[in-house]
């Protein structure tokens, strides 16, 4: 995706070619921070304190960390430390214990000399695979929102515009590059489809309208962002057509694992007879779990409840406090919206419904693992 015009991916390589890139997500979108990791540590910090995130984004710096670590050492007890401090930063989505998985099933077998080497190269096409992913998933979304506005061009030749609801940030910031929910909407809008997105503005770190809003500006898609609690009513009054969110963790059987509020989303989705789809790469799907209720959902810091972050008008950033001295809050970071409520799966391999017999169809070497 483009910055300022320049094509930009969210992990790669610095000049000296082995330093690990990122761009800072907690300053977005006020300031424009890249960071350079020189250690698994630092790659550790940056997925726990969130400067990056977004299930396939942590996935890939894990996959980066451990380079990182051959690089300093490449010994069997590193391998063993460096895959457990990456697996330890946050819990929920899948994508980092899939990588991890995959980082030690190359390296393991091979002699210590040549883990490094190996381990950039195995993290560079895990990357690259996202970003083929994730463009996959966004050809496969717009022919669904294609079908969906001729629909609605039928139901009432008058419309001007598709809206389209989304939580969370779920775009190219979440992934390497394109983004899984992002990706179908942008597109649908470069193919000609007048779009207009309700971005949920996803408290308590507000990843929609710090990160989805920035996003969506930069590349031109009209959008409004809201309280979270806007979309219900938004629904009940036809102001939406559509939701499309991302995922942490898919079960076996369909049930969707994302960042907390999406429950209510699809809940007040279905209620309106609105379609509900969640857009994911098969590297989040944990074919080992038979249910939602099995993902282990992250519980954050109270302070990112009790408190917010922005911009103040003289230009500086800044963190306050929005609660009384002393009142206690809970920050549960992921809920689950059991299959039921899902419309359908956007894959890189296409639609499926949210089912064992869906998931199962587009991926049929994974048979044995789904089953019940
Ligand atoms: O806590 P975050 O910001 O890492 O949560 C991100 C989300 O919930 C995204 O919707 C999810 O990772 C899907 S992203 C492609």
């Amino acid at each position: 995706m483009k910055i300022g015009g320049r094509p930009y991916r969210t992990i790669w390589l610095a000049e000296d070619g082995w330093r690990v890139r990122i761009i800072d997500q907690t300053r977005l979108p006020f300031e424009f921070v890249c960071v350079d990791l020189a250690t698994v540590e630092e790659a550790a910090h940056t997925i726990r304190a969130m400067l990056v995130r977004g299930a396939p984004l942590i996935g890939a710096t894990a996959a980066y960390g451990m380079a990182l670590a051959m690089r300093a050492d490449p010994s069997d007890a590193h391998l063993a430390s460096a895959q457990a401090l990456l697996r330890a930063t946050r819990p929920t989505a899948v994508n980092l214990m899939w990588a991890l998985d995959e980082m030690l099933g190359q390296l393991t077998p091979v002699k210590p000399a040549e883990r490094a080497a190996l381990a950039y190269r195995h993290a560079a096409q895990i990357s690259d695979n996202d970003v083929a992913q994730c463009r996959a998933i966004g050809e496969h979304g717009h022919h669904i929102i294609a079908r969906l506005w001729a629909s609605a061009q039928q139901q009432n030749p008058a419309i001007k515009v598709f809206n389209i609801l989304t939580h969370c940030n779920a775009g190219w910031l979440a992934t390497v590059d394109w983004g899984t929910a992002l990706a179908p909407i942008y597109v649908a809008h470069d193919a000609g489809i007048p779009l207009h997105v309700w971005v949920d503005e996803t408290r308590p770190r507000n990843q929609g309208a710090s990160l989805t809003a920035f996003e969506l500006k930069s590349h031109g898609v009209p959008h409004t962002v809201i309280a979270d609690n806007t979309g219900g009513h938004l629904m009940q009054h036809d102001h939406v057509h559509m939701a499309i969110v991302g995922s942490d963790r898919t079960t076996a059987n369909g049930d969707v694992c994302n960042k907390v509020g999406t429950y209510l989303k699809a809940l007040a989705a279905h209620d309106n007879g609105i379609p509900f789809y969640v857009a994911l790469p098969s590297t989040t799907i944990d074919w080992t779990l038979k249910s939602g209720r099995d993902i282990p959902i992250e519980e954050r810091d109270a302070r990112e409840v009790t408190h917010i972050a922005g911009r103040t008008a003289a230009g500086a950033m800044e963190t306050v406090q929005i609660v009384p001295d002393g009142s206690k809050a809970l920050n549960i970071g992921f809920d689950v919206t059991p299959a039921r409520y899902v419309t359908g799966l956007i894959t890189e391999r296409g639609v499926c419904k949210a089912s064992r017999e869906g998931l199962v169809g587009l991926y049929p070497e994974r048979t044995r693992e789904a089953a019940e």
